[in-house]
């Protein structure tokens, strides 16, 4: 059984406004599109939302339309804290859990695919693109050391992983709890996690810039 956690108790205070996961993407909030990707791949047995507390009731009403059991559950203060909030809801009987960020409504259902197919085959894999920019540091406001992108990676979600091997790396995250993904927690307890080559499109709505780009991009969506 694959179950699917989808964080969206983040603020989105870069973009301001209302939370960006409520936001229209055409007739729909952007987080009803990023569920329904699941509700509708034929792999995917359930699904877990977390949201803000205040806003639970408004998230239910947004995903009342899709088929599979949904929970919505509260989430934290931080990424890693809302989605170990969603692990506490999945089955314990579930084989594979992929967590998929709301702000990533332009995800595919063939990149899911690979995703849980790797993850079937290695117990943990990721979704990520090589970097192709120039990566440098910046230092009062100048740039200072550059960093060699050769070997370098953008993560993007999904991300899979084995149901126990999850377990055990929020068990074992000891002092981490700002995560800002769940390879690092994967990091953290010496497991590898198999790289999928993700789509640029991909991107996790963050900035004024990145929600223009998606308003254009959605009306011309296949
Ligand atoms: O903050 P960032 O853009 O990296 O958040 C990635 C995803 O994690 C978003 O979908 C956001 O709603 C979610 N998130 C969350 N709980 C938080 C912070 C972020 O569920 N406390």
């Amino acid at each position: 059984m694959v179950a699917v956690i989808i964080p969206a108790a983040g603020s989105g205070s870069r973009l301001g406004g209302l939370p960006k996961q409520m936001r229209r993407l055409g007739d729909n909030p952007m987080l009803f599109h990023t569920a329904q990707v699941f509700d509708q791949h034929p792999s995917v047995s359930t699904l877990v939302v977390v949201g803000p507390s205040k806003d639970l009731d408004a998230i239910k009403k947004i995903l009342t339309s899709l088929k599979k059991p949904c929970e919505v559950v509260p989430g934290g203060t931080t990424r890693q804290k809302s989605v170990e909030a969603g692990l506490r809801a999945v089955h314990k009987s579930t084989g594979i859990v992929l967590i998929h960020d709301a702000a990533r409504p332009f995800i595919s259902a063939q990149i899911v695919t690979k995703v849980i197919e790797a993850t079937k085959n290695t117990g943990a894999a990721a979704v990520a693109i090589p970097v192709t920019d120039t990566v440098r540091y910046a230092e009062d406001g100048c740039f200072a050391r550059t960093i060699s992108r050769d070997g370098l990676y953008a993560m993007q979600t999904p991300q899979g992983f084995q149901y126990d091997l999850l377990q055990k790396a929020f068990r074992q995250a000891g002092g981490i709890s700002d995560a800002t993904d769940d390879v690092a927690l994967m990091e953290h307890i010496g497991q590898s996690v198999q790289i999928i080559e993700g789509d640029r499109s991909n991107i996790k709505i963050t900035t004024p810039s990145d929600w223009e780009w998606a308003q254009q991009r959605w009306k011309t969506k296949p």
